[in-house]
This record gives C-alpha cells, sequence and structure tokens, in this order.
C-alpha cells in the first residue's frame, strides 16, 4: 500500500536526477519471415517538426544504422527508415536484440526489444493472439489488430486487402457477419501484405472470436425525473436549481433544458442556464442536467421548462415542468388557523345546543346555587290548568302527582289554587294574586275541565300577557298537530309567549325524562334544596 504510493513519487525523483525517463523497453513479438515496423514515437512536450529519428541496434548483425550503413547496405539487410518508422521486411533471428530510437536529443531514447519467434511456440501464441466478442444475431465485424505495422505511405510499399482465414478452412472469409452465429466462433487468422519491389511480405495475427448470447436487456435511455407537468412551488427572486436525472443508453444521448421553444444555454453567466453531471458505473451511465434560474421573476412563472433526452436509437423524449409561486408560510397559517377555530366555534355550538339543558341543570344541581327570595315572591310557580282538546292530558291523579313531584321531588314551592288561595275573593283576583306571588306560571292541560276552568284563563290572559308572566306551557303530544284550530285563541298566544314542554304521558313519568328536564330547566331554580338526589348517576333510581 505505502509502496504503491511511494513508486510515483521515487519515479519522479529518479526522472529529475537523472533527466531520463525510465522507460520499459517496449516487446515487440514477431514470427520468423514476417514484416515488423517500429515507431519512434514523440516525446510529448518537445516539438520535433520533421526531425529524423536517429536509431541504433543492439543485435549480433547491425550496429548504427544511420552513420555506418548506406541505404543500398541497408536495403540488402531487409531494413528500411522512412520519416518515424524502422520497417524490417523480412525478420529473421539476426534482427532480435535492443533497438532505441532518439528524436533530436540522444538523452531521451525510446527503446524495443525484438524477440523473434522461428517455430509455432506456445508463448508466440499467447502474445500474438488477440480476442474479439460478439453477439448471437447481431452484426459482427473483425478487425485485424495493427500494431508495428506500417504508418503512413512508405515509397515503394504498396499494402494489399486484409485476408481472413478461418482455422481449418481453406477458403478465405470475409470480416464481416449480418448476423453471427455460434457456428461462427472460432481461431481466425489475418494477413496483412505489402508489396515491395515485386516482393511480398507478410504480418499474420490471430483473432479468436467469441459468439455470446445478446445482451440481457438493451438499457434504453429515460428520463427519471422530474414527470410530466410536475409543478415547481418557487419563492420570488430566489435561486432555484431544477435537477433532471435521466439513464442513458450510450454516451452519445444527450439531455437538456428547453425555455419554451428555445434552448437553455450553459454560460453560467446568463440568468437561466443549465449545467450538468454525468456518473458512470458497470451497469448504466446516469446524466443529471439541472436547470438554474438565478433569480425567479413573475415572467419565469408563466414558461413553460423542457428537459429532453436526444438518443440516437431511439426516438427523444421529454418533459415539461411549470413553476407556481409559493403559498407563503404566513398565509398557510392563517388560513389553518382560521379553520381550527371555525371548527372549534361549531363544534362548541352544537355541544351547547345539545346539551344545554343538562350542562344548566347539572350546575344548579351539582352547585346548589338556589335562588334567594330577594324578588318578594313566595313561590316559584303558580300551576293553572286548561282544558285539554284530548284525553291526552293529565287526568285529576296525574296532576296530584305532579304538584306532589315539583313540590317534594324537585323542592319547588307551588302556589295551589285550592290550598293557597285565599277564600272570600272573586275567583279572578284570587288567581292573580296568586300570579302575583309566583315567578312562574305553569299551564297544565287537563281531562276533565277543572276547577276553576279555562273559562277563567279567558278572562285572565289579557293581564298575564301585560304583566309579561313567565310562562311554561305543557302541551300534549296531539296539541302540536292540532294546535291550530282547536285551541282557544287566547291559549294560542299565551303558548306562543312561553316556553313549551310536552306532556307523554306515562313516559314522562320518571325524574330523568325529557319532560322533567325541561320543564326544570324553564323553572327557575327552586328555593329550597330537593329532597332526592339529583346528580345523574342516581337520578335513574
Ligand atoms: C536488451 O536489453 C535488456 C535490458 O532491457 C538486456 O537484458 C538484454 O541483454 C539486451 N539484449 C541485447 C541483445 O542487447
Ligand atoms: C538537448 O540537446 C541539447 C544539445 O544538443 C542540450 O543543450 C539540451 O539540454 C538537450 N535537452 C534535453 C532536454 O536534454
Ligand atoms: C523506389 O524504387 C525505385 C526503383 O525501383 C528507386 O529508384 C527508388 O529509389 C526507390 N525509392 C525509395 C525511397 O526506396
Ligand atoms: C506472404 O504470403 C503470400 C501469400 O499468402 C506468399 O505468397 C508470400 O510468399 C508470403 N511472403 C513471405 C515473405 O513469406
Ligand atoms: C457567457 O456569456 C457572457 C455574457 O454574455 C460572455 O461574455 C461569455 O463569453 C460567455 N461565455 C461562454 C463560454 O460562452
Ligand atoms: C450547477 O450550477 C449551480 C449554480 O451555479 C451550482 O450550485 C452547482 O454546483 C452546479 N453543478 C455542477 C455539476 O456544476
Amino acid at each position: 500500500m505505502t509502496v504503491k504510493m511511494l513508486l510515483p513519487l521515487l519515479l519522479l525523483l529518479l526522472t529529475l536526477l537523472t533527466g531520463v525517463c525510465p522507460r520499459r523497453p517496449r516487446e515487440v513479438n514477431v514470427k520468423a519471415g514476417e514484416m515488423v515496423a517500429l515507431q519512434c514515437p514523440h516525446h510529448r512536450g518537445y516539438n520535433h517538426g520533421d526531425a529524423k529519428p536517429t536509431w541504433t541496434s543492439y543485435t549480433t548483425q547491425l550496429t548504427d544504422l544511420n552513420a555506418n550503413t548506406s541505404s543500398v547496405e541497408r536495403s540488402r539487410m531487409g531494413v528500411l527508415l522512412h520519416g518515424r518508422s524502422l520497417v524490417i521486411l523480412s525478420v529473421s533471428v539476426n534482427h532480435q536484440g535492443n533497438y532505441s530510437c532518439s528524436l533530436g536529443n540522444a538523452s531521451r531514447q525510446f527503446w524495443f526489444r525484438l524477440t523473434v519467434y522461428t517455430t509455432q511456440t506456445g508463448e508466440y501464441e499467447e502474445r500474438n493472439t488477440y480476442s474479439a466478442i460478439c453477439y448471437r444475431e447481431d452484426s459482427c465485424t473483425l478487425n485485424c489488430p495493427d500494431v508495428n505495422v506500417p504508418a503512413g505511405n512508405i515509397p515503394n510499399i504498396t499494402s494489399n486487402p486484409i485476408i481472413w482465414h478461418k482455422d481449418g478452412e481453406s477458403l478465405p472469409k470475409a470480416d464481416y457477419f449480418p448476423s453471427v452465429e455460434e457456428t461462427d466462433q472460432g481461431v481466425y487468422t489475418c494477413t496483412r501484405s505489402y508489396l515491395y519491389h515485386g516482393q511480398t511480405y507478410n504480418m499474420t495475427f490471430t483473432v479468436v472470436l467469441d459468439v455470446q448470447q445478446k445482451k440481457k436487456t438493451e438499457k434504453s435511455a429515460v428520463i427519471i425525473s422530474p414527470h410530466m407537468n410536475d409543478v415547481f412551488h418557487v419563492d420570488l427572486g430566489s435561486t432555484v436549481a431544477i435537477p433532471c436525472k435521466a439513464v442513458l443508453s450510450s454516451y452519445f444521448d444527450e439531455v437538456f433544458w428547453l425555455s419554451g421553444d428555445s434552448f437553455v444555454e450553459r454560460n453560467v453567466s446568463f440568468p437561466v442556464f443549465y449545467n450538468y453531471t454525468i456518473e458512470y458505473d458497470t451497469e448504466e451511465i446516469k446524466m443529471t442536467a439541472t436547470l438554474v434560474l438565478k433569480k425567479v421573476s413573475e415572467e419565469d412563472l408563466s414558461k413553460k421548462y423542457t428537459c429532453k433526452l436526444d438518443t440516437d436509437n431511439e426516438p427523444s423524449s421529454s418533459v415539461t415542468i411549470t413553476l407556481a409561486k409559493k403559498a407563503s408560510l404566513f398565509s398557510l397559517h392563517m388560513a389553518l388557523g382560521a379553520v381550527a377555530i371555525t371548527v372549534v366555534i361549531v363544534a362548541t355550538a352544537v355541544v351547547y345546543v345539545k346539551l344545554k339543558m343538562d350542562i344548566a341543570l347539572l350546575l344548579r344541581d351539582t352547585l346548589a346555587c338556589y335562588r334567594s327570595t330577594l324578588d318578594g315572591k313566595s313561590y316559584d310557580a303558580f300551576l293553572m290548568c286548561y282544558k285539554s282538546d284530548t284525553d291526552a292530558g293529565l287526568n285529576e291523579d296525574d296532576r296530584k302527582w305532579l304538584e306532589c313531584a315539583l313540590e317534594e321531588t324537585f323542592g319547588y314551592s307551588l302556589c295551589l289554587y285550592d290550598r293557597d288561595v285565599l277564600p272570600g275573593k272573586a275567583v279572578a283576583e284570587a288567581v292573580l294574586d296568586c300570579v302575583e306571588q309566583s315567578r312562574t306560571v305553569v299551564l297544565v292541560p287537563t281531562s276533565p275541565d277543572p276547577d276553576p276552568g279555562s273559562g277563567l284563563l279567558n278572562h285572565i290572559h289579557a293581564a298575564l300577557v301585560e304583566r309579561q308572566t313567565r310562562l311554561v306551557f305543557i302541551k300534549t303530544e296531539t296539541t302540536e298537530a292540532s294546535r291550530s284550530g282547536s285551541l282557544p285563541e287566547a291559549l294560542q298566544l299565551l303558548g306562543l309567549a312561553g316556553d313549551c314542554v310536552t306532556w307523554k304521558g306515562v313516559r314522562s313519568m320518571p325524574p330523568s325524562s325529557s319532560f322533567w328536564k325541561q320543564l326544570r330547566y324553564h323553572l327557575p331554580a327552586p328555593q329550597r334544596a330537593p329532597k332526592i338526589s339529583l346528580l345523574p348517576q342516581t337520578a335513574a333510581q
């Protein structure tokens, strides 16, 4: 690990100290009888112009190829020099050895090590064999390697077309398969041949073709995000960056942005531009093109922005998005608050309407806040009978029970005609006295016409209305239906002026019934505490 990290540093140090790049010689492996060309490479960073390289060979046969050998002699040795190339027309074992070339400066040399093979050894096969992969039913082209082949046009050398052979077949093969099959798999040999002064010189390469199953799935290029017609909520004046992510099918695919119909530039000095990143691994190529609006304006909100994916293999795809002003946090909170308050108010109102009687009675019972007698009245209520139009009204017993319940169970003090009205007065006067002394007048429907009778009611109803006496009008269930007409007009008016409570016969008798609840609600709080506990858990007893 550490050695690996230090190695480049050591090499750099060595280079600085010696001024020479310690290069490994380039390995060149040739079969005896074949042609080979060595290219003297350019040194990076130097302009050599048309300078001819100086070649030196370190072999048994050749020494200085430039100074001491004439071109005739070189030609006799089968060696050609042209441009940056050294061409050996037909390699023999005598050519084996090291070669160096330098362009201009002798201190900068480039080395080759030429190895000549006289027999088809495994080592040669290994070094001279190239592999190609094609996919079943795809088209396939074989490429003949071009390592150490003569570069450029060398005078008097003409290159012939490359000839392909398949191992074990005598006839030449084409290098192109429109639809390759497994049977095409195998070892191929390509021969590059060159004509020089009537003689043909050859270079052969071995290519092993492997035909594989088609790649599993051709990855198709697609925009992953954003989605079509997405709306991006932005603040006016802010910087907005909208990434468009796509998977590409090849490096030639491209992702870019359009504003309306015009291209968005990549120049960052523009108010609207895009930039991109490309990530790739063995699986896929991902490209993200980010649209950047430096300062969002009102005008930008009305435009359509399109992220477009152009591919060679498929029709291009695109995604169009728009911008919209972000609802401000403040107004959002306001709206939420208003909704919450409304909900609370409505809920409270509903609860109150539903339960106002229970709440009022519960408070009255639990807090035991009984009315003081400061208003100067002696009684809580005066029960006054009126003739019920049906026999659903209270009979004599019911009336007695009602009086008893009001006084004994609930603690009201009542003014009763037959008990509390002083005898000797005129009936109407006596009744009005009683009314005067009471906080409420309860009108009770009775079935047989009672004393003093509804005739009296007709006489005093004007007085009741005049004095604005508090009235509780007990009606029967049938009163409702037959209200208009059957009841005397006076009674109807009193009914409208007072609070109504419906008597439902036996069902109204338990102290927990809605009849009692309503009646107690409309009556003022009694002056005395009730004789029984009226708290909910005991009310049913
Ligand atoms: C070629 O160079 C290598 C070192 O790179 C050396 O070992 C070898 O002996 C040389 N061969 C000849 C023929 O000079
Ligand atoms: C190249 O050679 C010249 C002399 O011919 C010398 O002055 C110069 O320093 C050499 N340059 C390098 C990079 O070796
Ligand atoms: C090419 O061949 C012709 C005649 O065969 C000869 O005169 C000429 O010098 C050759 N050119 C080179 C560059 O070898
Ligand atoms: C090159 O190959 C051709 C045909 O394949 C043959 O006629 C010719 O003799 C070969 N040349 C050498 C130098 O082996
Ligand atoms: C970007 O735009 C600015 C201003 O229009 C211009 O000066 C600059 O040359 C542009 N840069 C490129 C790389 O196009
Ligand atoms: C693209 O531009 C934005 C805004 O200038 C910047 O924040 C972001 O880093 C850039 N991305 C790339 C990949 O250059």
